[in-house]
């Protein structure tokens, strides 16, 4: 199947013309707003949820214009592919998943900001490359310490990637280089 193919049966995310939001407060007069410089580290980034929602989603936003020129996006997983590897698992996954269109520039854009790092869950070893990651984003990207985390794993691992992540420097009250940022942490699964 061609690339327009696959883009032209997936429904569109833009509203029908004339439609309104009847939500909207019509004194709302915010406009939509690109987030600040900022990255994403995905834990589980091989699993179902990473491949077929996630990721996609990411390169949607970008699509729309939704995302800061250096946005980071950081897979975390057990075995050991190299960047380019990882590019090529992302870039399946959006062209099979996303729900706009393929587009080679915004594409190349975002890829520039990937990084991969391998370990599992209970290798500090690995949290402090994760870390060193982190903080050569902050230095090359400008993410400048704002990142989110999103536990794409078994609820089970959650307690054990949330301890070794506040021990290790990939958290960013511990992280010389993110001193200044935000940082989020989210979670899919039940519990
Ligand atoms: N799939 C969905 O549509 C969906 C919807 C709602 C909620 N969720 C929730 O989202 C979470 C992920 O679901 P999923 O379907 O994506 O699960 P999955 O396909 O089984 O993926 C789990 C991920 O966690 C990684 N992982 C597990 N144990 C690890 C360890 N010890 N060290 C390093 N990595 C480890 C796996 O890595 P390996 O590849 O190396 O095994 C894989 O990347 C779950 O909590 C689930 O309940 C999923």
């Amino acid at each position: 199947m061609t690339d327009s193919a696959q883009t032209a049966e997936r429904p569109s995310l833009d509203p029908p013309p004339g439609w309104a939001n009847p939500l909207r407060d019509p004194r709302d007069r915010r406009l939509p707003r690109s987030a600040g410089p900022c990255g994403l580290v995905i834990f589980g980034v091989t699993g179902d949820l990473a491949r077929k929602k996630l990721m996609p989603a990411v390169y949607d936003l970008a699509n729309r214009g939704l995302l800061p020129p250096g946005f980071a996006l950081v897979g975390f997983a057990r075995r050991d592919w190299a960047k380019q590897d990882f590019a090529q698992i992302v870039h399946d996954a959006v062209k099979a998943h996303s729900r706009t269109p393929f587009r080679e520039s915004v594409w190349k854009q975002l890829a520039e900001g990937f990084r991969f790092v391998p370990g599992s869950f209970d290798d500090d070893n690995a949290f402090d490359e994760l870390a060193r990651t982190i903080k050569e984003l902050d230095e090359t990207r400008g993410t400048n310490g704002n990142h989110a985390f999103y536990l794409s794993i078994p609820p089970s691992a959650f307690p054990v990637v949330c301890a070794s992540n506040s021990t290790a420097p990939a958290c960013p009250t511990s992280c010389p280089a993110s001193g200044a940022g935000w940082s989020s942490r989210s979670r899919s699964g039940t519990t």
